[in-house]
């Protein structure tokens, strides 16, 4: 059975008015919905592997969230999770790093009974990734614990390796007949691939053809994890479930939108991985376009996930592919120099571990782009997202059209009229603002911008799942709407691939490095300047 994560509401529940108690507490009698709707009882039973399983990813996000799925009644119950890693560890050893990590990384805090029922259902593996012997032996010790555990033969692979583990591991799975026929009725066995999926448009179209050898597209789960956001789901139930917006949700109305992707991290322990990716292929290529398309994509026909995937992939084949010439007037980059964040002194990117001190490598991005259709022609999207940025916020702003001066604004300084604006903050602080014109109290024609504000925390708790709990579990019941089709990927690479081979031979100039602590370089203001708008301060 598929749900879809956009289902309805069932009882409708009209929450409680806010009128004076403005304190962030939850509604009383707000339940929520999807803890009635959706238990472990229409999941298949399956035996999850994680390859990759002595890794960072494993222990700050995988493993806190499948507990969390446990706790929340979400995994089906004859599940068992095996670590497949490259390390000498044993069962108990790999629990034993696994509780440290849930300790420390859980959403919530571990309650010690469920938290010892969830680490005997852990596993540990060890093999090479491209040993046969190594897969032979995975599938005897998976079959024994399907007899165990009930776990049915259904399979779901998370490769959470290098990139270039990808093909050789999926090879090996189907040689060793881990990886069953995509028209399967029996058993499923599903394989969830982190990004980055490919490098660049060519090697992404070949790394799918090395997948399609082996499995088929409905068994290929491309994570990307802002698509497990509660705030990022919630893009398609503000535009299509209310009435209010949608008619003016077009370049009739609509002057620009921007989308801010900001971190005040750097890149931490992950400088070797930076310099062979850089900022364009970490989070532009699918995070921020994934942003990009749910907020300018045409309403679906249903919920199933490729009507959905669909209309976005829509949106990615209508961007405008920019001239040669264009590149360096709308395509902006820029690295990060030392500076400060939160007060405290930071290093420059050249300086960070695993960096070569003379790196071409951006940290931050800047685009103007154009959605060629009916809906987008003419508004410009202004997108930009960096590391070292003053904090982390990630943000979509739809800015409206001005009203004409001369009622309220004729005699003042045009600043004063500032647009309407529909606020989408997807982190932190989660929620939609909407931010209008009203007149001051008691002063005769003083008007000023303000806020009608919805917040996640106050409205639902402080209960928003993590993104890769929604993505977990979507994945074992079967439903890939939150996954990146293909093509979808392919075209976001075809979009970016010119800049990225345009950036590989300009080396950075002096202009393109910024101070960490600052909003990115000066060019990326200008942009916008020399267009008569500004960026939405965060
Ligand atoms: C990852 C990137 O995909 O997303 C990281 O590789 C980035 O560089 C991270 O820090 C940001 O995710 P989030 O959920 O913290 O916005």
């Amino acid at each position: 059975m598929t749900t879809s994560p956009f289902q309805e509401h069932p009882e409708n529940q009209e929450p409680t008015k806010k009128t004076e108690d403005q304190s962030p507490t939850p509604p009383e009698h707000f339940t929520n919905p999807l803890k009635e709707t959706e238990h472990s009882e229409t999941l298949d039973p399956c035996i999850l592997v994680i390859f990759g399983a002595s890794g960072d990813l494993t222990g700050r996000k995988l493993i806190p969230a499948i507990y969390n799925l446990m706790v929340e009644n979400q995994l089906p119950p004859n599940f068992v999770c095996v670590g497949f890693a490259r390390r000498e560890k044993t069962n108990e050893s790999f629990r034993k790093e696994l509780e440290d990590h849930i300790k420390e990384f859980s959403r919530t805090t571990p309650d010690e009974h469920e938290l010892s029922l969830f680490l005997d259902k852990l596993f540990y593996y060890q093999s090479e990734f491209q040993s046969d012997e190594g897969y032979e032996g995975l599938n005897l010790f998976l079959k024994d614990l399907d007899s165990k555990f009930g776990t049915q033969g259904n399979r779901v692979f998370y490769l959470s390796v290098q990139p270039t583990y990808f093909s050789p591991i999926i090879e090996q799975l189907k040689k060793h007949s881990l990886v069953y026929d995509p028209s399967s009725k029996e058993n499923f066995s599903r394989v969830i691939i982190e990004k980055p999926f490919g490098h660049d448009y060519d090697s992404a179209l070949n790394l799918q053809k090395d997948l399609t050898k082996s499995l088929g597209e409905n068994q290929i789960y491309r994570i990307d994890h802002y698509l497990g956001k509660e705030t990022v789901q919630n893009l398609l139930v503000f535009r299509f479930s209310n009435s209010i917006f949608e008619g003016l949700w077009n370049n009739r109305y609509v002057d620009n939108i921007q989308i801010t992707v900001g971190e005040s991290i750097g890149v931490e322990e992950r400088g070797a991985f930076y310099e062979n990716a850089g900022l364009l292929r970490d989070i532009i290529q699918n995070h921020l376009m994934q942003l990009l398309t749910l907020v300018t994509m045409e309403p679906p026909t249903s919920l199933e996930p490729d009507a959905i995937r669909q209309e976005k992939v829509k949106v990615l084949e209508a961007i405008q592919h920019y001239k040669p010439e264009e590149i360096k007037k709308y395509a902006l980059r820029g690295q990060y120099a030392e500076g400060f964040i939160e007060g405290a002194p930071v290093k420059a990117y050249r300086q960070e571990d695993r960096v070569n001190p003379k790196s071409n490598v951006e940290t931050f991005a800047a685009l103007r782009l154009f959605i060629d259709n009916w809906r987008w022609s003419g508004v410009p999207i202004y997108i930009r997202a960096g590391k070292r940025l003053p904090k982390r916020s990630t943000e979509i702003v739809v800015s409206f059209k001005k009203t004409p001066n001369i009622l309220f604004f004729k005699d003042k300084k045009e600043k004063h009229n500032v647009p309407n604006q529909v606020i989408f903050r997807i982190q932190p602080d989660e929620g939609i603002s909407i931010r209008f014109h009203s007149k001051v109290p008691g002063s005769a024609k003083v008007i000023t911008p303000v806020n009608m504000d919805f917040q996640y925390a106050s409205y639902f708790g402080s209960e928003v799942p993590e993104a890769y709990e929604r993505l977990i579990y979507d994945c074992i019941l079967g439903d890939n709407t939150l996954f990146a089709r293909v093509d979808e990927s392919l075209h976001s690479w075809r979009f970016l691939t010119p800049i990225l081979q345009y950036w590989d031979k300009t080396p950075l100039t002096d202009e393109e490095f910024y101070p960490s602590g600052t909003w990115g370089t000066s060019a990326s203001n200008s942009l916008l300047k020399s267009e008569n708008r500004q960026w939405k301060p965060v």
